[in-house]
């Protein structure tokens, strides 16, 4: 099918393909191991309150942004930013965009080959096979990194070949509900062992006196990574969204799921962790913090999991490194499809072709992070925190005083009629214009000079 607009191109089969892909999008690692992380470091519930806010007020009213850009042009954001600012110097958004994303993927997916491999861990300790086990457990191993660096890449790849209706919606479709069921039935498990009441007044109860600079910096960032913000992802979603979708009613909805699913997996990780601080498994470094988010999942849990023991034990701990495998493929595929529908697009490839170019180069890096994965920590400074935050701001910046609201809310009104009248849109107007890129301006500034300082 294709929209009146652009003939060829693919589209949402339905409402809920658009809402499920873009949730898909959103709900990954970010969510699983990064929030998680960032609220128990962060004194807990203080910081849900604080990322809340960055959500709704920020990202929100960005995703919004990107979805009407996406949809106005039916385009990459390179070409997108290029129809709607001929003088092209809106392009370098666009650009800027490609890079992220391409960046970003190359670390997502050395991560992601961490969940598969830890699934073949489990269950070669399971069997007794402690030697096999600890190969495949140790996060520094080069040449096991690079094996299922490459594997996580064609199953992306592979996604992305089926284009949009068939490939990304049809496996986000499935793999959502999946998601969401694996992780209630594991927080229904944890909650039920000794220490876990700990973990959840850790989690719900606000210290608000732990509210502070570098806790909004950090819940920003999060918030940012987490919607899929900042690199054209949802433009580019947002160029297959039909003319008669009510952009602003999808994008409330995408925004809740993916606070209800980032809410749900700390409800799992942080009682969890308590529990095992109970069976004695150490979850605070040296300096008093609690352990980075790395070894968190890819060690305490496990530990968690085989203290729990036996089959249960098993099933547990495979259907988490596959919920987390899942849930991280479904967002690997919006990173890969940005580049790809740029080189569709721009420059006239079929899409296997494109595909098999971008997924290529962004291997090649990937394969070099696998041999030193302290380069993760690099790419996360100058890509999300800086790169993710930057596109934000621009893309504010470029719709506000460049593309003009007006224009904007013309768009949003095909499939929301009334668009114009309504409180939520002239509020959405005024964010867009001046809250965001303010409030985006100040965390970014001030993340830069921590970097530098
Ligand atoms: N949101 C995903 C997560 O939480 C990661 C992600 C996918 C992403 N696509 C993106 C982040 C685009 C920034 C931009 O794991």
């Amino acid at each position: 099918m294709a929209t009146s607009e652009n003939p060829g191109r693919g589209t949402w089969n339905s409402k809920l393909g658009f809402i499920l892909a873009a949730a898909g999008s959103a709900v990954g690692l970010g969510n699983i191991w990064g929030f998680p992380t960032q609220v128990a470091d962060n004194g807990g519930a203080a910081f849900i309150i604080v990322y809340l806010v960055c959500c709704i007020f920020v990202g929100l009213p960005v995703m919004i942004a990107e979805i009407t850009i996406g949809r106005k042009t039916g385009k990459n954001p390179v070409g997108a930013f290029k129809a709607l600012d001929p003088s092209g110097f809106g392009a370098m958004i666009g650009y800027w965009g490609v890079l992220c994303g391409m960046m970003i993927l190359s670390f997502y997916l050395v991560i992601s080959g961490w969940t598969l491999a830890y699934v073949i861990e489990q269950i070669l300790s399971f069997t007794g096979n402690e030697a096999g086990a600890s190969w495949f457990g140790d996060l520094g191993n080069g040449p096991k990194n690079a094996i299922f660096t490459v594997v996580f890449m064609l199953f992306t790849v592979g996604i992305i070949n089926g284009g949009v209706s068939n490939g990304i919606e049809r496996a986000t479709k499935v793999l959502m509900p999946f998601l969401l069921f694996i992780l209630l039935i594991m927080i229904g498990y944890v909650l039920t062992l000794e220490g876990s009441a700990i973990g959840v007044r850790e989690y719900l109860m606000p210290d608000f006196s732990l509210i502070d600079m570098d806790l909004t910096l950090s819940a920003m960032g999060q918030a940012f990574f987490s919607l899929s913000l900042g690199m054209g992802a949802l433009i580019t979603y947002g160029s297959y969204l039909k003319k008669d979708q009510n952009i602003m009613s999808s994008a409330t909805y995408v925004t809740v799921v993916d606070i209800i699913i980032a809410f749900i997996a700390g409800m799992l990780v942080i009682p969890a962790m308590y529990v095992a601080f109970t069976q004695g498994i150490a979850i605070f470094g040296d300096d008093g913090d609690l352990i980075s988010s790395v070894s968190l999942v890819f060690t305490v849990l496990p530990q968690l999991f085989e203290n729990i023991g036996g089959s249960l034990g098993l099933v547990i701990s495979v259907s988490f490194f596959l919920l987390l495998g899942l849930a991280a493929l479904t967002s690997s595929i919006s990173l890969l499809e940005v580049p790809v529908a740029y080189v569709i697009d721009e420059h006239k490839v079929p899409r296997k072709k494109a595909s098999l170019i971008i997924g290529g180069i962004v291997l090649v890096i990937a394969i070099i992070i696998s041999f030193d994965i302290g380069l993760i920590d690099h790419f996360v400074n100058i890509f999300n925190e800086i790169g993710l935050p930057l596109g934000g701001m621009m893309t504010c910046i470029f719709l506000a005083w460049v593309w003009k609201t007006g224009n904007a809310i013309v768009e949003i009104e095909q499939g929301y009629p009334g668009a114009a009248e309504s409180g939520f849109t002239k509020t959405w107007a005024f964010f867009i214009s001046y809250i965001c890129p303010i409030l985006i301006g100040i965390v970014f500034v001030t993340t830069v000079l921590n970097i530098i300082r």
